[in-house]
């Protein structure tokens, strides 16, 4: 019976590929039906290319390309082929809002409210032109632990009459939360911090953040690339009033795409300095002199849209929201726990939070010589990054199998053995 069971199943599920399988008894289709048992996600290995040549750690950096891009890429240029400048009125211009939509989906936003951009920095600034800095309520507060790119544009901000006030981490892992907290006062208008930090995978707690900046009437704005995808967020829950982040990683959206959360309640309101004729009430009227605001999300985008990486965007984000983070989380977290077992066995030090209600997707660990381990990993086909004060980065994502930790770990411990006479 079970075999049977094993081999209609291996038959549906390889097809043609099964000549050879699909046999009741057959050693393989039993193998890969109990791999398929044990870890439902790994069904979505097929959806993805690259997993079938190299052990894909590298998440929190970029995702995977589903294979569903190539006919994104073709639908782009068919239309554009045959629809020429019609396009636009036909499918381009609501893509922005149709993918922010989708994305929105992902963190329970209202449809409407999330408009797409660039990058998170572009988000930032735009978040940035709707505020004045020249009162008394003028504190930007963030945390070192932040993207640099985000501190970068803060900090460029202070000749605009931004008072930035930098919370340092005391080990390099972790965001002070009391620090942070007591530093959210009166004077604070914006809090722009990221809720998971990109060089440890810690989690911020963002509810205490934004409970404290509405409790001195300040505004939070949350940089979600390294949680969205990975870790669920809930934006109505968290009563946050932005968020942003890109769908390049644990989105698996590929590049230029970002996106923009503004509170509905915020989103008619705020007025963007930073802002083109995408925004404008009637775009095509061409008309001069000051800009009339069209609702969200199209208030918070400015010029001509980014079609070509909207329309890459789409299968990732289809595919998460059929996931569901929740399960991504899920099995996230025992991947995770398993790599910082596997580090502490051989003694290497590991920068991620070990309480799993403060770690993201990531497990940064600093193993001697991490930089040059990291090159030969990416040699040996295993994708990872490295980064300073971080060490190797490992993002085990929904599509990882349990062995690719195991043989990733194996392969760290082979370079270093292999070095080690090098290095005497
Ligand atoms: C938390 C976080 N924010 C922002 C960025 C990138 O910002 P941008 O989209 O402006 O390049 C990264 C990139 O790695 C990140 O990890």
């Amino acid at each position: 019976m079970r075999s049977s069971l094993i081999s209609a199943w291996c038959q549906a599920k390889w097809g043609s590929m099964s000549t050879s399988h699909g046999a009741p008894n057959c050693g393989w289709c039993q193998a890969q039906y109990n791999i398929a048992m044990a870890d439902d996600l790994l069904r979505y290995r097929r959806e993805f290319p690259i997993l079938d040549c190299t052990t894909y750690l590298i998440s929190n950096s970029l995702g995977a390309m589903p294979k569903g891009v190539y006919d994104a890429m073709h639908g782009y240029a068919e239309i554009w082929a045959s629809r020429g400048v019609r396009a636009w009125e036909e499918r381009w211009w609501m893509l922005a809002a149709e993918v922010g939509d989708q994305i929105g989906a992902i963190m329970h936003a209202a449809p409407g409210s999330v408009s797409t951009h660039q990058n998170v920095t572009t988000c930032q600034a735009v978040v940035a032109s709707c505020f004045d800095f020249s009162g008394k309520r003028n504190k930007v507060v963030y945390s070192d632990m932040n993207f640099p790119s985000v501190m970068y544009f803060w900090e460029a901000q202070r000749t605009r009459g931004a008072r930035v006030h930098m919370v340092e981490t005391s080990d390099g892992i972790t965001v002070p939360l009391e620090r942070l907290l007591a530093a959210i006062d009166e004077e604070t208008l914006l809090v722009p911090i990221s809720h998971v930090i990109f060089r440890s995978a810690y989690i911020n707690d963002a509810k205490a953040i934004v409970e404290q900046a509405h409790r001195v009437g300040a505004l939070v704005v949350l940089d979600t690339f390294q949680s969205l995808g990975t870790v669920p967020v809930d934006v109505q829950e968290l009563s946050v009033d932005f968020a942003c982040g890109g769908v390049l990683k644990w989105l698996c959206g590929g590049p230029g795409v970002a996106y923009l959360y503004v509170r509905p309640d915020l989103g008619n309101k705020l007025q963007p300095r930073f802002t083109g004729w995408t925004a404008h009430q009637q775009p095509f009227n061409f008309e001069t002199g000051p800009i009339r605001y069209t609702d969200p999300p199209y208030r918070f985008m400015n010029g001509t849209l980014h079609i070509p990486s909207l329309e890459a965007a789409r299968p990732g984000a289809k595919i998460i929201r059929e996931v569901g983070v929740n399960k991504i989380r899920e099995k996230s977290l025992k991947q995770t726990a398993r790599l910082i077992q596997l580090a502490d066995e051989r003694g290497w030090c590991v920068n991620t939070p070990r309480n799993p209600e403060q770690r993201g997707g990531t497990v940064s660990i600093d193993m001697p010589d991490s930089q040059q381990v990291c090159r030969e990993l990416i040699r040996r086909e295993i994708l990872v990054d490295w980064r300073p004060k971080a060490g190797v980065r490992m993002s085990p994502h929904f599509y990882t199998r349990d062995e690719e930790l195991e043989s990733a770990i194996a392969a760290v411990r082979e370079i270093l053995r292999e070095r080690a006479p090098a290095a005497r």
